[in-house]
């Protein structure tokens, strides 16, 4: 079979580029243990009273270590205060916070402006993530995974002091 010099230049340059890709997320995977966020455990959304989650909010572990739990809810994160007050964290700068989150109804998105946070939120699932907070300020935490009408409105705010 005749095969164009160039043509076979380009199908070596194909694979060639294929192996590397594959070479690449083979030692992502093994070398630099880089994996997908993955839920850390699993409850029943129908029944979030009889978890750790029935008491939503913020626990101060010691050390400027903290522990936020925060359930995700058509439209609000509910992180331990009433219906009707903006859901607000307000921790001292320098402060390390490690969020647990997980939904009650719908699928729901966890980000935390400026910050490398950026979880979606399952039923049934839940999503741990760590930041570190070393400037002073406000940081919103939006929903970004379309909920239904009152998307927009969901968002809590950090207050870094
Ligand atoms: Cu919750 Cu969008």
């Amino acid at each position: 079979m005749h095969m164009h010099t160039l043509e076979r230049y380009w199908l070596m340059a194909v694979f060639g580029m294929l192996g590397a890709f594959g070479a690449a997320l083979l030692a992502s995977v093994f070398i630099f243990g880089i994996s997908l966020p993955s839920p850390v455990g699993r409850v029943d959304p129908r029944q979030l009273d009889q978890t750790e989650f029935a008491s939503p909010g913020v626990r101060n572990m010691g050390d400027n270590r903290y522990t936020a739990h925060i359930v995700a809810e058509m439209w609000r994160f509910n992180i331990g205060q009433g219906l009707g007050q903006p859901a607000e964290i307000r921790i001292p700068r320098g402060a390390e916070v490690t969020f647990f989150v997980t939904s009650k109804d719908v699928t729901h998105g966890f980000q935390i402006e400026q910050h490398d946070v950026n979880l979606m939120l399952l039923p049934g699932q839940i999503a741990q993530a760590t930041a570190r907070f070393n400037r002073t300020g406000t940081f919103h935490i939006i929903c970004h995974e379309y909920c239904g009408p009152g998307h927009q409105t969901m968002y809590a705010t950090i207050v870094v002091e």
